[in-house]
Order: structure tokens, then sequence, then C-alpha cells
């Protein structure tokens, strides 16, 4: 039996992949072997000896401190393109709130008084405030071509928009979904330069936080609309409310309120409901759960943030998952330790990734439990599972 603690309500269709038969889910468990969750932080709360796995259904995990979890060979696996279609339509609602000016329409429509005659009177005065633009035949830069990246470059095309994306770090599959009108830019700047409208999808870290600061805010066309539906921290508000106040941004359209851009007339901030469909909640806590079962019983691990993808068919009787520092001779010493023990491997497979690896070995016959003790005491291994 595995126990699964929650610290967010999982939708109940990923809940279902972990049947009750084999598994406890409860938001209060004592020695959980997984953690469950969805924007709970994890900073600060200790980690339970126990735990073996996190799951994060959605695709941000700056709310999980994941090198902590990685030093003690946990994967943490986070379900990335899953909410990535219910981000996509937010992301072109927000290109036609700005373009059109909705927000504030809107207020100027519930404001109306009188009668009808009255309410037309003042419509037909009041609209020229709200003369927008159309999007066809402007340009999107697009920040990050990943899941949201991609699917928002693409969707801009079919509302006859010039597109053009930039990500150092494209991977072979995103490549294969863009399409191909998408053109390339060379960087940050040479992007943001050519762009009517700019929409940010990359990952908060180090490298993009406060990407979009004053200075790349002066590369951009003057009267240009920034949209982030990515994380606060990747803009420096402080500049974009500047550029706002200036002139220099026609608006800045986010799913991050702050006590600053809630404040700003020209500022369109939904309260983080990018992902706040049902279907992407769905979606996400399904492939999670799955991911979760699949190590908890296999071994295998599929998509994590920390760990190197490895993952293969059952081959024998006994499994051995070891996760492990990314130095020298460590297969070695693990198949040492089991051939001491007359233990024959009939499937291995090591993968590293950054600076921790993984290996999963299938072998015919139990591991005796000084030799699983051996393996966990060699240097640089952090975690050794019978499976
Ligand atoms: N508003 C919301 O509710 C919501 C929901 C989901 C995700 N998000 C945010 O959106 C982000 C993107 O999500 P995704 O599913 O597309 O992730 P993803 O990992 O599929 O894509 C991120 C892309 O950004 C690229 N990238 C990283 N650093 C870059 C840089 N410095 N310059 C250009 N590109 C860079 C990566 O190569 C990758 O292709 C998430 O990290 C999360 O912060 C927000």
């Amino acid at each position: 039996m595995f126990k699964i603690l929650t610290y967010n309500n999982i939708a109940a269709a990923g809940l279902e992949k972990l049947p009750r038969e084999h598994y406890e889910v409860a938001s209060e468990i004592q020695h959980p072997d997984a953690i469950l969750l969805r924007s709970f932080d994890l900073h600060g709360v200790p980690i339970p000896e126990t735990v073996k796995a996190v799951g994060r259904a959605g695709a941000g995990v700056n709310n999980i401190p994941v090198a902590e979890y990685s030093k003690r060979g946990v994967p943490v696996f986070n379900a990335p393109g899953a909410n990535a279609n219910a981000v996509k339509e937010l992301v072109i609602a927000g290109l036609f709130l700005a373009a059109r000016h909705i927000p504030a329409a809107l207020d100027f429509t519930r404001s109306l008084e009188g009668d009808d005659d009255a309410i037309h009177h003042q419509v037909e005065k009041g609209k020229k405030r709200f003369v927008g633009f159309e999007l066809a035949g402007k340009t999107l830069a697009v920040l990050g071509l990943g899941a949201i990246g991609v699917k928002v470059a693409n969707a801009a095309i079919g509302l006859g928009m010039r597109v053009v994306g930039f990500d150092p770090l494209l991977t072979v599959e995103s490549a294969w979904q863009l399409s191909s009108s998408v053109a390339r830019a060379a960087s940050v700047d040479d992007l943001i330069s050519r762009a009517d409208l700019v929409s940010l999808h990359v990952p908060l870290n180090d490298q993009t936080r406060h990407l979009i600061n004053a200075a790349r805010i002066s590369f951009m066309k003057k009267g240009a609309t920034l949209l982030n539906f990515s994380r606060a921290g990747v803009v420096d508000e402080s500049a974009v409310c500047a550029a706002l106040d200036a002139g220099r941004l026609h608006a800045y359209v986010c799913d991050f309120p702050s006590r600053r851009v809630i404040g700003h007339p020209k500022a369109i901030v939904l309260p983080h409901l990018g992902a706040s469909t049902a279907e992407a909640e769905e979606n996400c806590s399904v492939i999670v759960a799955e991911r979760i079962k699949d190590y908890l019983e296999n071994g295998n691990i599929r998509h994590s943030v920390n760990f190197p993808d490895v993952s293969m068919p059952r081959g024998g009787n006994v499994r051995l998952g070891v996760a492990n520092e990314n130095v020298p001779n460590m297969v070695g010493q693990i198949s040492a330790a089991l051939a001491e023990a007359d233990l024959n491997i009939i499937d291995l497979l090591n993968k590293s990734r950054g600076d921790y690896a993984y290996t999963l070995i299938d072998l015919n016959s139990a591991i005796p439990a000084e030799t699983l003790e051996r393996i966990r005491s060699i240097k640089g291994v952090l975690m050794a599972r019978v499976i």
C-alpha cells in the first residue's frame, strides 16, 4: 500500500489513477511515499524521510524546493503541457482585452445611467475613447516556445498576425509543432524590438528574473503591449509601470496581481486564471498521478524536472532503482556490490542529467538487506530502492 499526501485538491480524474486497493490518498497522512500538490508552497516544509516522489499537478515548480529534493534522490514530476491550451486561450483573450480596451469599455457600460435614450446618447458620445486596433497584420513576439508559447504562436498565426519567436533551448518536439510561418528572432532584444505585442512564456529562474526591465523596454516599439502569463518575476514591475506612465507601453496584461499593477489604469490584471479550467486541472492531475504511479510501482522516471528520463519494461522478478550524484564509477560500484552477492543483472539502464543520475537494474533474485545497505552507503548514492 502506497501513501500519498495531498496539499491541494487534486482533480478526481487523477486520483482515480491511484486505485484504493494500492493507494491511500489523504491531506493528512503519516509516512507518505509521495506528495501530490498544485500551488501549495513546499519551501520550508520538512521533507518526510519516507517520501520517494513529488508530483506537481501543473507546469511551474517554483513552489517546490527542487534542489533539496534532488539531494535526497527524490524526483519531482510535473505536467508540462497539460494546461497549455488553457493558458493559450487566456493569452489570446488578453490580446483582445488590450487591443479593444475591453475592461475599461465594460466599466463604462456599467456606469451608464438613465433611460434607453440617455444610454444611447452616452454611448455614442463616450465610445470614441475605446477605439482599438485589430490584431490581423500586427506582429506578436513570443518569448519561450515551449508547450504554451508554441500554441500561442500558432493561434496568433491563425488570427492573421505575424509572429516572431525566440527560444535558445527550443526542443525538437516544440519545433515540430511550431507553424512554419513563425519567424525566428536572433535574441531577446531582436525579438522584442520587432513586435507590436510581446507575450512571455518562459519559466521563472535566475536567467529569466526581470528579463523585461527598463533597458529591454527601451528596445520595444513605442506603444507596444506586454503580456505576461508566465510569472510575475519575469518582469520588473516598476519599470513596466513607469513605461505605462510614460506612454511607452500601451498596456500590460498579466495574470499576477500585485499592489503596484492592480492600481495601474493601463494594466489589465487577471487573478492567476491561466490554468484555471476544469479540463486543465483534470489533464494535470491525470498526467502527474500516472507518473507518480509508474515511479512508485516500476521505478520509471518520465518527465521529472530534476532527474533524467529512465524507463524500461520490467525484465526480472526484482528491480532496483538508484539515484546518485553524477560522478565516475557509480554504476561500477553498484554492479560490484550486486556481483558480490552473486546477483545476476538481467537489464540495466543508467542516465545522467546535470549533477544527478539514475539507474534501473532488473535482477532475477531478491537483493539481501545487507547488499542494499552496502549500495546505499556508496559515496554519492542518494537513494536506493527495491521496487
Ligand atoms: N498563468 C498561469 O496560470 C500559468 C500556467 C501554466 C504555466 N505558467 C507559466 O508558463 C511557463 C511556461 O510554461 P510551458 O508549459 O510553456 O513551459 P515549457 O517548459 O514547455 O516552455 C518553456 C520554454 O521557455 C524556454 N526558455 C527558457 N529560458 C528561456 C529564455 N531565457 N529565453 C527564451 N526562452 C527560454 C524553454 O526553452 C522552453 O521551451 C511556466 O514555467 C509557468 O511559469 C503560467
